[in-house]
């Protein structure tokens, strides 16, 4: 696939002396890092993803919101699924770049963004995919609504694997769906798919939403369970709404299969697949993502339902990380995946009455702490919390305030991602190992004064 060529005044102002622009723009090279090509002196970059950097006052969801929402100090934030670390510095210097050009009107969308999308899918992931059969939103909710609107009729039901990522059941409430949830079942600590029971909700399901990698529990699906899953939605008439955001987080020993690349056309031909570069670069406040199917009446019903004016510089963003941010993303991949490990030997060694096993992917640990609720009382305390003020208080929220208020630490509670999620805690492990070591101290020594 040609590539057309860069952006004329970015390569000027490159030449001229990003660094210079940058520091003007308040922009200061990470530790360990320049801001200078991806490769230096033929030698890779290399990032310091140990370096703590503070994000509170920018009202972020992670660590302003927490505080927020839980009314204490918390030390650390470990909620909503996105990373504490300084951006690649090939993102920062095309913003800053792009900002030095102070105007702001309405943007052309030239074919280099679908084109750097479509070499980024077939050289890291072996993904072949059609640059101009690309379709564009501002994130993979709005991609799901504009789906789940062509496909699921409101009162419908939608099928999913749980406990699953929270954000879907609010795509169902806006798309006024319903939810045919089918839990999956725990064996030897990782999950499995119940296939019985996904295939008779199939039988009265619309369409099915596949997370892989799967948020909370972090399974990296196989082939061979796509596969299947595949199979039963085209014998049931369900339409595969292949989440893949998550793809680029394997921890080591897992690799990633895109349902797009499934070894049978009629299967594939019945899915769409949503992605973005948000959660791999960590630019989810910057609203680009995309999808894509290669059935054309499916594309051509969804794209009717579509509509996205893309921000100037998310795009701006999301095309440098994807032409230049890779050697960022692989040492970001390997140092999530030593956190992994981090807390997995922790908690098997200090923590024992957390059950918890690495996952195959993603930066997210979904901890079975249920000893925890019975040490703490939880199910007494949330009955009482629930008739004392009227809300529906789960006991997974009486385990988010005793560990904020008890470890100052936040963690998303279990009950929020459907069937199966009682009794857990979901950790978010994309931040500095130091933060993380803290967490968990603050956790056990929590736990050991119950
Ligand atoms: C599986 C999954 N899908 C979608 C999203 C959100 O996507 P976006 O921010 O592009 O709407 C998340 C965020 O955590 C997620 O985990």
């Amino acid at each position: 696939m040609a590539r057309r060529p860069g952006l004329d005044r970015r390569t000027f102002l490159r030449g001229a002396g990003a660094s210079a622009l940058l520091s003007a723009a308040g922009v200061k090279p990470a530790r360990g890092a320049s801001l200078a090509n991806p490769m230096l002196g033929g030698q890779e970059q290399v990032f310091d993803f140990d370096e703590v950097y503070d994000r509170f006052g920018t009202m972020c969801t992670k660590w302003d919101g927490a505080v927020q929402d839980m009314g204490v100090p918390i030390e650390v934030g470990m909620g909503v699924a996105d990373l504490d670390f300084r951006a690649a510095p090939c993102i920062t210097r095309a913003l800053a770049e792009r900002c030095e050009h102070e105007v702001w009107g309405y943007l052309r969308r030239p074919s280099e963004y679908s084109e750097a999308v479509a070499e980024w899918n077939d050289r890291r992931y072996g993904l072949e995919v059609d640059p101009g059969r690309l379709v564009w939103t501002t994130g993979v909710h709005p991609a799901l609504i504009a789906a789940l609107q062509t496909f699921a009729p409101p009162g419908s039901r939608v099928l999913m694997t749980t406990p699953v990522y929270s954000g879907f059941y609010t795509d169902l409430r806006f798309t006024r769906t319903v939810t045919e949830d089918s839990p999956m079942v725990m064996v030897d600590g990782r999950y499995e798919i119940d296939f019985d029971d996904f295939e008779q909700r199939a039988a009265r399901s619309h369409v099915f939403i596949l997370c892989n990698p799967h948020n909370p529990t972090g399974n990296v699906w196989s082939e061979e369970d796509l596969l299947r899953k595949g199979e039963i939605c085209l014998r049931h008439r369900v339409v595969v709404l292949s989440d893949e955001i998550h793809c680029d987080f394997l921890n080591s020993g897992s690799s990633y299969t895109p349902f797009a690349a499934l070894p049978d056309r009629e299967i594939v031909d019945n899915s769409l697949t949503f992605k973005a570069a948000s959660k791999s670069f960590n630019l989810a406040g910057m609203k680009v993502s995309w999808w894509f199917t290669t059935n054309r009446d499916y594309e051509a019903r969804t794209r009717s339902n579509t509509r996205a004016d893309l921000p100037t510089l998310g795009l701006a963003a999301n095309h440098a990380a994807l032409t230049e941010g890779e050697p960022w993303l692989d040492q970001a991949v390997a140092y999530l995946d030593g956190n992994q490990d981090f807390v997995a030997s922790y908690i098997r060694e200090k923590l024992p009455s957390v059950k918890y096993r690495k996952a195959q992917g993603t930066y997210l640990a979904w901890l079975d702490m249920s000893e925890v609720f019975e040490a703490v009382d939880a199910e007494r305390l949330a009955r009482e919390a629930s008739e004392s003020t009227g809300r529906n208080v789960s006991p997974e929220d009486i385990v988010q305030t005793w560990v904020a208020e008890n470890a100052s630490v936040f963690l998303s509670p279990g009950d929020v991602y459907g069937a199966g999620g009682s009794g857990f805690m979901r950790m978010n492990l994309g931040t500095q190992r130091g933060r993380i070591q803290l967490a968990v101290d603050n956790i056990a020594a929590a736990v050991a004064a119950l």
